[in-house]
């Protein structure tokens, strides 16, 4: 039987509970997903790549399916070398739609073999993103409730 398997991209600077929600229901789709780091040349990071890396590998160490990776490359071309169908992408508001669909259609101009499968953030994730959570961590909210374990204590040790 054909292993069904998925790509998941982002630039996970850091990865975030709506992150991780996308990745869990995926996981009900597909029976492998490759969580991959990939770079987008227009963001400044705040987190590096290996401490990246290091905070997603840890937060889904227990999650049966999931690979963690990285790429400088095309996500595409990416996907296709490792026998994957489809990019998963979750879409928070009617605001992500035109950036999804525009990068869809890039996707899908270089390799149409591979196909976006959108899913919809759940209505408690849908204010989260990654530069506002850097913001509340930088302000002294408490953001525990918004991030995995792992990313938590990296912010914590960068705090030192
Ligand atoms: N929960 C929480 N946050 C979410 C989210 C969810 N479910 N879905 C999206 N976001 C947020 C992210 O936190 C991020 O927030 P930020 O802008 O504050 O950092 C934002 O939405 C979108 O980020 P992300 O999903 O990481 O996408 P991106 O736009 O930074 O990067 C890549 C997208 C990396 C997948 C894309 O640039 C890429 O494919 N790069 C490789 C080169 C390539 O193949 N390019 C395409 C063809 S030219």
């Amino acid at each position: 039987m054909n292993m069904k398997i998925a790509v998941y991209p982002g630039s996970f600077d850091p990865l975030t509970n709506g992150h991780l929600d996308i990745l869990k229901r995926a996981l009900n789709l597909f029976d492998k997903v490759i969580l991959l780091l990939a770079v987008n040349p227009k963001k400044k990071s705040v987190f590096t790549i290996e401490e990246r890396l290091s905070m997603m590998k840890e937060t889904v160490k227990d999650l049966k399916g999931v690979e963690v990776d990285f790429t400088d490359g095309l996500t595409v071309a990416y996907a296709k070398e490792h026998g994957a169908c489809s990019l998963i992408r979750g879409l928070r508001a009617v605001s992500d739609f035109e950036y999804e669909f525009q990068l869809s259609a890039a996707n899908s101009f270089i390799d149409p073999d591979i196909d976006m499968v959108f899913l919809m953030a759940k209505k408690e994730t849908t204010f989260i993103s990654s530069s506002m959570i850097n913001q509340m961590f930088q302000s002294g909210v408490d953001i525990k409730p918004l991030v995995p374990e792992a990313v938590l204590r990296a912010y914590q040790s960068k705090k030192k």
